[in-house]
């Protein structure tokens, strides 16, 4: 079962009108939540972005936070895995005719589904990923989770292309983020984190990394990090909330410290996964 603008159906007979604004012009935003054990991670974080970034493109929410959660509670209960992503979409709706103005009254289409999570291949965490880099030739509102992600979806298809899993991005000699992820430098022992700004996703587990890091006193500094730190790096990271965090052991074909996941990587994968199951069986 899916949610579609007031009404739960099959995915198969859902239905949204071609001339959808989200479609058309790739005007909606969205938002990936995942679920562990039947319950949300980081919920009212999620939700408090997805409302960031539909004002952020003026579209009213069409739902408050009781609402959401409750859609999103049966959306999960029907679902048959105990471990899901919850993908929310809004977008400007449908007008008679395509026109890039906004349409004079607004009826958003409100889309959300749930489907299996599937953690990353072991391997992955045990070996770690290989990177490529790319140039971040994306707009400056990369703060908005915009479903228009044709330069994002081209960013990444570089990386699979190389036989990668991400694509890395710099913008003017700093480090940006990933083309689905946010990513971290370890140099030494001293985590290092670029700042939020308009050229960024605000990374949910990106903030769960950073508390994590407080709350054992591993040492980390929010900075702009230059490309040269990241090439130069002893460890590198990446986030999200589905692939939760995985080391990067070559970027570009070149080994990033000695081609291995590290030991902050090691203690901070434990943490995650220890803070992970505390708050899903808090109850
Ligand atoms: N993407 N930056 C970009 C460009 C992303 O697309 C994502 C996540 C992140 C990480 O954010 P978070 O930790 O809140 O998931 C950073 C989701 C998972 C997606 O588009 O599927």
């Amino acid at each position: 079962m899916i949610y579609l603008n007031g009404e739960f159906m099959l995915l198969s007979e859902a239905k949204v009108s071609v001339m959808d604004r989200g479609f058309l012009f790739g005007d909606g935003v969205y938002e990936v939540i995942p679920v562990y054990s039947r319950r949300p991670f980081r919920l009212a974080e999620h939700l408090r972005r997805l409302g960031a970034s539909l004002a952020g493109i003026r579209l009213a929410n069409p739902h408050g936070e009781a609402e959401w959660t409750a859609l999103i509670e049966r959306l999960v209960d029907q679902a048959e895995s105990s471990d899901q992503q919850v993908y929310l979409q809004v977008t400007r709706g449908a007008d008679g005719k395509r026109n890039h103005a906004f349409p004079r009254v607004i009826r958003p289409t409100v889309f959300a589904m749930s489907e299996p999570l599937l953690p990353p291949p072991p391997e992955q965490r045990t070996q770690g990923i290989a990177a490529v880099s790319a140039a971040d030739n994306r707009w400056l509102r990369c703060d908005l989770k915009a479903v228009s992600l044709l330069a994002n979806c081209l960013l990444r298809q570089g990386a699979v292309e190389a036989g990668c899993a991400e694509t890395v991005l710099f913008r003017d000699g700093f480090l940006t983020e990933g083309a689905a992820s946010n990513i971290f430098v370890v140099q030494d022992g001293l985590l290092l984190a670029p700042q939020k700004n308009h050229l960024m996703l605000p990374g949910i587990t990106y903030d769960v990394i950073l508390e994590l890091a407080a709350g054992h006193g591993l040492e980390y500094r929010v900075r702009d990090v230059l490309e040269q730190e990241v090439r130069r790096a002893s460890e590198l990271w990446m986030t999200s909330s589905t692939k939760e965090v995985l080391p990067i052991v070559s970027l570009d074909q070149r080994p990033i410290g000695d081609g291995k996941p590290g030991p902050v990587f090691e203690e901070m994968y434990g943490w995650y996964q220890e803070f992970k199951q505390s708050v899903m069986h808090r109850g």
